[in-house]
């Protein structure tokens, strides 16, 4: 059933794309219904000279198994819309993304938006971030002196592994470690620390990055979410 919901969210997301944009592809299972509607509605000719730019491999491969042209974001002046899916958001856009291991390539190409819109069901929307724990992407060298830094900060992490235990290696070739917080006073300060620190390269705090957020529900009702990107800074 929640499958349901985000495929509600998803294809909601299409409405908002117009002919000839090029359109940033999320990553993940929300965003799979994105790409998917996209793809039908460029292939029934209602969207036409749509290009797109991929935040992962998987979003990519999936996109031009659909026909989708893909292009790379250096290829590209800037990008209409970008629709992705978000793993925890409060009402007015502050988020926490990287649950799918891809907050690199996608805090990269939402710099890159004009407009972003989230794609989520509505048990992702909270007051508080930090239920989920927050996904750090960090350089393979000196990981657990890192790690240990992070640990003694009081944030709780946890390298990401497969299923088979080995590590989860991003689309770069980094580690992902997960800090379990459990609540997130203040997200903002949190992440200047983040940045601050050597080996971290990209956190998955999405502060100030979203412009709309859509809700989609099982019984096929959507319900959106303006944020105000400017008002969002604290
Ligand atoms: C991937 C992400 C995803 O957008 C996020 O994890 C949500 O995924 P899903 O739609 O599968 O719940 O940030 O890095």
């Amino acid at each position: 059933m929640r499958n349901q919901a985000k495929m509600v969210a998803g294809r909601k997301a299409v409405e908002y794309i117009e002919n000839g944009m090029t359109v940033g592809l999320g990553t993940g299972s929300t965003a799979y219904y994105f790409i998917d509607e996209l793809g039908r509605q460029i292939r029934t000719g209602h969207l036409q000279n749509i290009q797109a730019v991929a935040t992962s491999k998987r979003s990519k491969e999936q996109a031009e198994s659909l026909g989708i042209k893909v292009v790379s974001l250096d290829m590209v002046e800037y990008i209409d819309v970008l629709v992705d899916g978000a793993d925890e958001t409060t009402p007015d856009g502050s988020g926490i993304k990287g649950g799918g291991g891809a907050l690199l390539y996608e805090k990269i190409v939402a710099m890159a938006a004009k407009k972003s819109i989230w794609i989520v069901t509505p048990d992702k929307v909270v007051e508080t971030l930090g239920a989920f724990p927050l996904p750090i992407e960090i350089v393979p060298f000196g990981s657990l002196r890192l790690f240990d830094n992070l640990n003694q900060m009081g944030l709780n992490p946890q390298f990401r592994r497969l299923d088979n235990d080995s590590l989860f290696i991003t689309d770069s070739g980094n580690y992902i470690l997960d800090l379990h917080l459990e609540s997130i006073q203040a997200p903002h300060q949190l992440a200047l620390e983040l940045d601050r620190m050597v080996g971290v390269i990209e956190h998955g705090l999405f502060l100030d990055l979203t412009d709309r957020i859509i809700v989609g529900y099982e019984n096929g009702e959507t319900h959106l979410f303006s944020c105000d990107r400017g008002a969002m800074q604290s």
